[in-house]
């Protein structure tokens, strides 16, 4: 089945092309949260010494919990968007306080963190949990769309929960982790947005978008 197909392709190219990131060399959720919130408006190569920076000023999140917040925003200065360094430290201090420091592992939990929203929840459950729980951004969909040419406009919620649906059922059992990592791999180095390598593609044979010489229409996005 194309399911089955589409997630151990996907696992075996990702083994064979993953690139090594500082984020990736941890399973400390506290780690995979901040890359993951640096990673929400940021590019990877940006992100980087940013990341490094960060993780050694502020080594746990106790830590991060006890800075003032002026060093918390100094870490992040060029970064942009601030208020995502705000509600990191405070929810860091949600998590001291109601949680013993310790990132909870439970989705209701995890989704009530401050700046915590539905794609970084899956990204914490799965990749430090490794959780089967999707963590569906634009690379996602944009390359769910293609593979099963679905036409759902992407900037509706509807599609949004669709797709989260559609991407928990593709993930291979026991390997979420590595399945949504390879998935956001593949959208940000093969299923671009302008001119995809479809050459280079682990799934292209079933990808229906591609049969039907359709993937640069792909996705369907009315509002900006
Ligand atoms: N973009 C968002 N999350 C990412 C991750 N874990 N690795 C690389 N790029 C990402």
């Amino acid at each position: 089945e194309s399911k089955t197909y589409f997630g151990e392709e996907l696992l075996r190219w990702y083994r064979k092309v993953r690139r090594d990131l500082p984020w990736r060399r941890s399973r400390d959720p506290y780690h995979i949260w901040v890359s993951e919130i640096m990673l929400q408006q940021t590019r990877v190569d940006t992100v980087i010494p940013y990341f490094n920076r960060f993780v050694h000023r502020f080594p746990s999140l106790t830590e991060l919990a006890l800075a003032p917040e002026e060093d918390v925003l100094k870490h992040w200065e060029g970064l942009g968007y601030y208020s995502r360094a705000r509600n990191l430290q405070s929810a860091a201090r949600e998590v001291v306080s109601e949680y013993g420091g310790r990132v909870p592992s439970d989705k209701r939990q995890v989704s009530g963190l401050k700046g915590v929203g539905p794609y970084t929840t899956g990204a914490i459950l799965s990749i430090a949990y490794n959780q089967p729980e999707p963590a569906v951004d634009g690379n996602v969909m944009r390359v769910l769309s293609r593979y099963f040419c679905l036409e759902d406009d992407i900037a509706r919620p509807a599609t949004r929960i669709r797709m989260e649906t559609l991407a928990q059922s593709l993930i291979p059992e026991g390997e979420a982790a590595d399945f949504n990592q390879a998935l956001m791999e593949l959208g940000a180095l093969v299923c671009t947005p302008k001119s995809p390598s479809c050459g280079e593609c682990p799934v292209r044979t079933m990808c229906l978008g591609r049969l039907e010489g359709r993937e640069r229409e792909l996705p369907v996005k009315t509002k900006a």
